[in-house]
């Protein structure tokens, strides 16, 4: 017995992704959107049926799972954290590089051995769902999935759900479009102390290595009542922590014509709401304003934290990425910011092997680490992603060259997260702790720095910030115990 569904010849009405629309921006007003409801029909499809929602790649997506979760269970499912009894599973996807599709891809095969036993529903959305090249795989050598449903029409799984459930055939619904805000879709949050708050959407900054602006559509930044409501009520619900989330933040607001209110303006106001804890990520080095260095370092809930990615150290490099500043440009920048924020984390990505940096590229890059001495950082060999500029650009450099090249950077990275966490001995330091630990017998959270410590804490500490003298510093983490 085989739980599969209608051949593909036979599926019509599909609406497939197209990067080339996807590229295109206008300056056309964008919809914001609002009364999302799940009507009383659909309701009931999910009754006595169980859901797994499988969330790859970055924290937009995992936020984007918070609702996709609420709409599910808007639908009568219920949650499940296991494969074997799922009914329907969802892989919310990433498409930033190779392996984040070779993930996704592993996941369906499993899928596929499952539904030769049991009739289980399996959707596609996320990033990969905006790309053509997924999308022709899905249709030719995974006919098993269900649906497939891209990332600015999210509000629309409930329905999309129903039509293959109707039809008894695959449902692609992806829209290639610069992309709205929907406002009210609900979430569930995963936790009860730190929460996501997107602030805005997309990207208009076009990297030349990155499907981003392709699959997330143009910047579109979200109304400073709506996000400033939005904290005030997780404040209420006694959440601790906001993370504001956007692929530039620092461009916040620019997208709006005569909007008269930044980066700087929302920070200062978010942290007006009494929130304890204020993060936000991604910058851009080519946004970041004086004055947001100001309200960081006078409003102690914004807290001491930036993910600066830098991506290389050449300015050769640099620009055939169109990163539009200078290894000098970021320096400065960092230094301004080491001056003026005390105690400030610095974080960063990192990308080696871009087509043709040689070995002098590739020492600039470790000679920025020198410099900028960053606490933690995210490291990636480049990944060719189809439809972007940099996919046409020739490339001499072998693959085991890039990951020599990888490794090296990783052991000068770690060198000075071990130099900053040691910084931290024999401390006392704010901890929010949020969870059990991995350790046996542990809690575990996070300084107002960005740092993870484990602590030897009763559960009943879940939740709180406490005051945590730290005892051992490794290169990932910190061990400590309670100081109050
Ligand atoms: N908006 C953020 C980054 C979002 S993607 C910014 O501009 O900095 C997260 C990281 O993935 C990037 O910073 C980059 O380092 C990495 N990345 C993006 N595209 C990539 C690619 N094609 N190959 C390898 N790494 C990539
Ligand atoms: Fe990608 Fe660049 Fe946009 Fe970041 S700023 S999401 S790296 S295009
Ligand atoms: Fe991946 Fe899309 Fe985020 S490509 S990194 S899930 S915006």
């Amino acid at each position: 017995m085989c739980y599969y569904r209608l051949e593909f010849s036979e599926v019509k009405n599909m609406e497939k992704p197209n990067l080339k629309d996807a590229r295109i921006r206008t300056h056309n007003k964008v919809n914001i959107i609002r009364n999302f409801k799940i009507s009383d029909e659909l309701k009931e499809i999910g009754k006595n049926k169980k859901y797994l929602v499988k969330t790859y790649g970055c924290q937009m997506n995992e936020r984007d799972s918070e609702n996709i979760c609420a709409m599910l269970e808007g639908m009568g499912y219920t949650r499940t954290n296991t494969i074997d009894n799922a009914d329907l599973v969802v892989l919310n996807t990433c498409a930033i590089r190779e392996n984040a599709h070779n993930k996704v891809f592993g996941m369906l095969g499993r899928l596929k051995h499952l539904k030769e036993e049991r009739p289980i529903m399996v959707g596609v959305c996320g990033c990969m769902a905006q790309e053509e090249v997924v999308v022709n795989e899905i249709m030719t050598k995974n006919k098993h999935v269900d649906f497939v449903l891209g990332t600015h029409n999210l509000h629309r799984l409930p329905e999309v759900i129903k039509n293959s459930i109707d039809k008894n055939a695959l449902e692609v619904e992806v829209w290639s479009k610069e992309g709205d805000i929907i406002e009210d879709i609900p979430i569930k949050r995963e936790s009860k102390y730190k929460a996501w708050v997107n602030i805005m959407y997309g990207c208009d900054k076009f990297c030349t290595y990155c499907i981003v602006p392709y699959t997330r559509g143009k910047q579109r930044s979200r109304l400073k009542e709506d996000i400033i409501k939005e904290v005030s009520d997780l404040v209420s619900e006694g959440y601790q922590e906001v993370t504001l989330l956007g692929q530039n933040v620092n461009a916040y607001g620019k997208d709006i014509e005569g909007y008269n209110y930044n980066m700087a303006n929302l920070l200062s106001d978010v942290a007006k709401t009494g929130i304890k804890r204020i993060k936000f990520v991604t910058s851009h080095p080519w946004d970041f304003t004086d004055d947001m260095i100001s309200v960081i370092r006078d409003n102690e809930n914004v807290l001491p934290y930036v993910h600066l990615p830098v991506q290389s150290g050449s300015n050769k490099i640099l620009k055939l990425m169109g990163r539009k500043y200078t290894r000098e440009s970021y320096l400065e920048l960092v230094h301004k910011l080491r001056e003026n924020i005390p105690n400030l984390c610095l974080t960063t990505d990192i990308i080696v092997g871009f087509p043709n940096e040689t070995d002098e590229d590739f020492n600039d890059t470790l000679s920025i680490v020198n410099e900028c001495k960053y606490d933690q950082a995210y490291t990636f060999i480049y990944s060719k992603r189809v439809g972007t500029p940099a996919a046409a650009m020739q490339d001499s450099i072998p693959l085991s060259k890039k990951e020599e090249r990888l490794q090296v950077l990783n052991e000068l990275i770690n060198k000075y997260s071990l130099e900053s966490n040691k910084k931290l001995l024999n401390k006392v330091v704010d901890v929010l702790i949020d969870c059990k630990s991995e350790k046996e017998g542990m809690l575990s959270g996070y300084t107002s720095n960005n740092k993870l410590v484990n602590v030897c804490a009763p559960i009943s500490y879940i939740g709180k910030i406490a005051k945590v003298k730290i005892t051992e510093c490794k290169t990932w983490s910190l061990d400590g115990v309670l100081d109050e």
